[in-house]
């Protein structure tokens, strides 16, 4: 199955991934800017990712704890999500993903 990620430079970067995946380890795959500081504790939102919006009701709602999180992260949209806490099921194949443009490391302030 296939991801894409669009660049904060809007360029678009295909990655290769596979069911059960954690959509931050393919995005870091590709080399894209995501820090993933806290490696899925949601105790930093450094791996913050902006869904397409026609992808964002496809995926499993974020948790509580994830929609703290997210409040705290740089440039949130509405269809912002903690990229560690998504796991990639069959359905995703084609998921389109931006990379916020700003991106801020809560844990270093
Ligand atoms: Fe820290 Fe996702 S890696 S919240």
């Amino acid at each position: 199955m296939k991801v894409t990620f669009i660049t904060a430079q809007g360029d678009k970067v295909e990655a290769s991934a596979a069911v059960g995946d954690c959509l931050l380890d393919v995005a870091q795959n590709v080399d894209m800017p995501l820090e993933g500081t806290c490696e899925g504790q949601m105790a930093c939102s450094t791996c913050h990712v902006i869904i397409a919006p026609d992808w964002f009701g496809k995926l499993p709602r974020a948790s509580e704890d994830e929609e703290d999180m997210l409040d705290l992260a740089a440039g949130v949209t509405r269809t912002s999500r903690l990229s560690c806490q998504i796991t990639l099921t069959e359905d995703m194949d084609g998921l389109e993903v931006r990379i916020p443009g700003e991106s801020r490391d809560m844990q270093r302030r």
